[in-house]
């Protein structure tokens, strides 16, 4: 008997899941923006009420969902919320990771209207409508397509296996405290796959599932010249300027190639073949609709590599911030005593961000010229992940994207990281899908951040057919 019921809600046809989507669209569009309305911005202390808030919203609306065992975890930060309903536990279990979370508004000032007052408005990209708003895509939109996509199975007795839940909210300075969660809790977060959407696709009708996402490591650095700022014309070429210093230090990180020149900083680069690079030549990109998004009149890059390519499987070099001396109105004539800059390096298989650090470290300090000291601050990095695609997991998504979207979406490797995947991967033996819904125009980490309500509503429809054809598949 066991086994006929087994069978039957295993060939759901997940008809009235999608009935019952359709007909609560305005209802979920309402509650996301709720929840965007909460600033939970993990990085500036005065929020921190607004992040336990989220976390105490987002366990509410999955308790709602319908979700079982409930808990706000505490860490040495910000809470993790964990639910899940398992109906069987003979079914295969998936793992929903997301983050409530978001980045700091800043700068303010060029939103077109408060972070956290979100709009629904239309833009050439999205005719449809976009939800502007901190955290709208990256991740709360996101992640609340899973509880809503949930809420839908369950609500329609659709739900085909178990689901676990883990939203964390410190994704965005590094989910410094759910690597210790996670070591603790291996048997709560016991699953056979992991499911994120927390990532990208190539277009709204060009529907691709990311196989890849670069690592991290994040520098600060400091440069020390004379013990005070000094007149610049009493002192002006007569010592090491800091800035000056600084600027050539940084330049001469990278060659004429645009190759970065720290030594040994390739050396576990895993080079594609050209079958690999052939495939991914495919997925369609255009250097000049490219440009004229980013009103540029060229690209810049690695020489030998494609936009794509550098943007995905190569490493990069990047000053994020770089500040000292007089930065006020008008002119002040002065050699600081300092230069800061903020650095980071994107890493892929097989880079070690400790190593890459390491490299940069010993690098920086051997290339600073007398005159100056120099003090680097290695700030929270991670580990590269790539995903199969011939996995049971890759081929539900898979098929899930062919199913709503009428195309097989194609593979591709995403230059974002999210450091947790090669964690699960390592602590609980588990590879991820991850299936983002995003699009890379829609300014996550920057003003006027939107998500597509075509995205939004197209992600809540797509979850279900994952869950239907991953416990199909899975036997
Ligand atoms: N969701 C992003 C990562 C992302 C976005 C990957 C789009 C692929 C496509 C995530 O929230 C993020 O911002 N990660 C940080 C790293 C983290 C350690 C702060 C990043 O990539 O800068
Ligand atoms: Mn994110
Ligand atoms: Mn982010």
């Amino acid at each position: 008997m066991n086994f006929r019921l087994l069978y039957i809600k295993r060939k759901l046809l997940m008809n009235k899941t999608q009935a019952y989507i359709a007909k609560n669209k305005e209802r979920f569009l309402e509650e996301l923006l709720d929840l965007l309305r909460i600033p939970s911005v993990s990085a500036d202390i005065s929020f921190s009420a607004d992040v336990n808030r989220t976390a105490e919203e987002v366990a509410k609306r999955l308790t709602e969902a319908g979700a079982e065992n409930i808990e706000i975890c505490q860490t040495a930060g910000y809470p993790i919320v964990y639910a899940d309903k398992i109906i069987d536990r003979s079914l295969p279990t998936v793992l929903v990771y997301g983050h409530y979370d978001v980045q700091p508004a800043d700068p303010i000032g060029l939103w077109d209207s408060p972070a956290f007052e979100p709009v629904v408005k239309e833009t050439k990209i999205h005719p449809q409508g976009a939800i502007f708003a901190r955290g709208a895509c990256d991740d709360k939109g996101q992640m609340y397509m899973h509880i809503k996509a949930f809420e839908a199975m369950m609500r329609t007795d659709e739900l085909p296996c178990n689901v676990k839940f883990m939203i964390e909210g410190e994704e965005e300075v590094g989910s410094s405290n759910l690597g210790v969660f996670v070591k603790n809790n291996h048997e709560k977060l016991k699953a056979d796959v992991i499911l994120v959407s927390d990532t990208g696709m190539l277009a709204n009708d060009v529907p691709s599932i990311t196989t890849g996402l670069r690592g991290l490591s994040y520098v600060e650095v400091e440069v020390t010249g004379p013990n005070r700022d000094l007149h610049s014309g009493l002192y002006g070429g007569c010592v090491a300027n800091p800035l000056n210093v600084m600027a050539q230090m940084i330049a001469s990180l990278h060659d004429e190639n645009n190759r970065i020149t720290i030594p040994g900083f390739y050396d576990k680069v895993i080079e594609l073949s050209e079958e690999e690079r052939a495939e991914m030549a495919k997925a369609p990109f255009s250097k000049e609709d490219y440009c004229d998004a980013l009103d540029i009149d060229e690209v810049m890059g690695e020489a030998g590599y494609s936009t794509p390519e550098r943007g995905s499987i190569r490493p990069t070099l990047d000053v994020n911030g770089m500040w000292g001396g007089y930065i006020g109105e008008g002119a002040k004539t002065v050699i600081a005593s300092k230069a800061y800059a903020k650095i980071s390096m994107r890493l892929v298989p097989d880079q070690d961000p400790e190593e890459i650090t390491q490299l940069f470290l010993t690098h920086f300090e051997r290339i600073a010229p007398s005159g100056v000291k120099v003090k680097v601050t290695p700030h929270h990095g991670g580990e590269p992940a790539v995903t199969p695609i011939d996995s049971i997991g890759y081929h539900a998504a898979s098929m899930a994207y062919e199913k709503t979207f009428g195309k097989k979406p194609i593979p591709v490797r995403s230059g974002g990281s999210i450091p947790i995947v090669a964690m699960f991967e390592k602590e609980l033996g588990l590879k991820t899908i991850l299936m983002g819904f995003g699009l890379d125009s829609d300014a996550i980490h920057s003003p006027n951040e939107h998500y597509g309500l075509f995205n939004y509503y197209r992600g809540i429809e797509t979850i279900p057919y994952f869950f239907k054809y991953y416990s199909e598949l899975v036997d």
